[in-house]
């Protein structure tokens, strides 16, 4: 089914890299998405965002026998250092048709436009692909929407609307890069979602993490942040506050999950874990986790738990890992502040069958007490091979390794990123 879904017609040639097999060969099959996509597909036909608010214009309109093709819609993006803010910008460009393709900036644009890419190509590909929300991935999109791809994205792809977010997207030569979409009538915006950026991200991380020698990192604690900048011990806390305005609300959640219990008979695979800057190695082992059984059940440690093991604060707090974890379409349900050691009540509430867990892991300061011993002494514990060695640490390395290059292109972004929130104003949507 999934095969299906992210099939692509026209660009297998892009995939001769082997991309394809490696993302989807495997099958992970992931029934829910398919079933989404069913239900805004009627409203989807005629091209009108699926809100309520609209049913009463659809009624009015004649009803057609004949079910028109599938509208396709477009959205671009380096997602380097991907968060929930990119999440929900293609959850909502997702409503606005029935099929959402993605293109990802190619690794050559984005040095070009921006500096190096903190992501491979590969690795944003996998996180891309792995939202629940994305039907097909254009890799090595241009940075620029140029006349041409939009033709190409018109003609090749058959793509209906272009979507952008309420920042204005402007080309060197001052013009707006969707004059053209616009003026064809096939352009549709989405809104921004606050308080979270890939610049924000990139400060917190320089703010929690100090190169102490040449090629090895350290975790700095609070401690020693209020020491090296001499302004007291909430500093940390303070500067943490100011670069995030996220607003976590229910409804985000909601519009996030799937809302789906497992089905009887069901076999559950729990995995638990901070999924701290949510990457590639994470999508991986969820995927695999979630063959094992029929619904993944996913724990997220509270930001308290992870600081009291590793003797630092999670870079993205509680609610922004438990949205990306929810983004990624392997996953079922999330316990949001999941207890560090699985116990025997946890494995009967949910029903578990399986609890797995990675060879990759971020370690653990605290030596002793095996979070896994009671679904070991049951015999439902098996340790799944990591695919990929990355970790929230070795992520926040390759960041803090060009931390020059980063400066530098975080104060550019940084002072636009300012503009946009001094001049903001309200626009619906969500
Ligand atoms: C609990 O999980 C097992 C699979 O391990 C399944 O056979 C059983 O039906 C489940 N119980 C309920 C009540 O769904």
């Amino acid at each position: 089914m999934m095969m299906g879904l992210l099939a692509f017609e026209s660009n297998q040639g892009l995939w001769n890299s082997g991309y394809y097999s490696q993302l989807f060969g495997i099958g992970g099959v992931m029934v829910t998405v398919a079933i989404l996509w069913l239900s805004t597909g009627y409203f989807g036909g005629i091209g009108a965002p699926f809100a309520p608010y609209f049913w009463p214009y659809l009624a009015q309109l004649p009803k057609k026998k004949e079910r028109k093709r599938p509208v396709r819609v477009y959205m671009d993006g380096c997602f380097d250092l991907m968060h929930y803010g990119h999440a929900n910008a293609l959850r909502q460009a997702k409503l606005l048709g029935d099929q959402l393709v993605v293109g990802v900036v190619s690794d050559e644009e984005i040095v070009a436009n921006k500096g190096p890419p903190v992501l491979s190509m590969e690795e944003r590909l996998t996180l891309v692909s792995g939202l629940k929300w994305v039907d097909e991935v254009i890799p090595n999109a241009p940075y620029e929407i140029t006349e041409e791809f939009m033709n190409t994205l018109f003609n090749k792809y058959n793509i209906d609307y272009i979507i952008h977010g309420d920042d204005p997207c402007l080309l060197p030569d001052g013009t707006d890069a969707y004059a053209l979409a616009k003026k064809v009538g096939r352009y549709k915006q989405i809104k921004r979602t606050e308080g979270v950026s890939s610049t924000d991200i990139v400060g917190r991380i320089l703010l929690t993490f100090k190169q102490k020698e040449a090629g090895s990192m350290e975790a700095t604690t609070d401690a020693n942040v209020a020491v090296n900048q001499n302004t007291g011990a909430d500093t940390y806390d303070k500067v943490k506050s100011q670069l995030s305005n996220f607003l976590p609300t229910s409804r985000r959640i909601m519009q996030f999950s799937n809302g789906q219990a497992p089905l009887p008979g069901a076999r559950v695979v729990y995995i638990d874990g901070a999924f701290d800057l949510f990457h590639a190695g994470h999508v991986e082992i969820l995927r695999i986790a979630r063959q094992l059984g029929d619904f993944l059940l996913v724990g997220v440690h509270d930001d308290q738990a992870i600081r009291d093991r590793r003797g630092y604060r999670p870079i993205m707090h509680l609610h922004e890992r438990t949205l990306s974890v929810l983004a990624c379409r392997y996953v079922d349900e999330v316990i949001i502040g999941a207890p560090w050691e699985v116990s025997r009540d946890m494995i009967t509430t949910f029903n578990i069958s399986l609890v797995v867990h990675g060879t990759v892991t971020e370690g653990s300061s605290v030596v002793g007490i095996d979070p896994y011993a009671v679904p070991k002494s049951m015999g439902i514990f098996q340790t799944i091979t990591s695919p990929k060695p990355i970790t929230t640490v070795s992520v926040a390395t390759r960041i803090i390794d060009n931390h020059e290059a980063y400066k530098k292109r975080n104060l550019k972004k940084k002072a636009s990123e300012d503009r946009y929130y001094t001049q903001k104003k309200f626009v619906s949507g969500d």
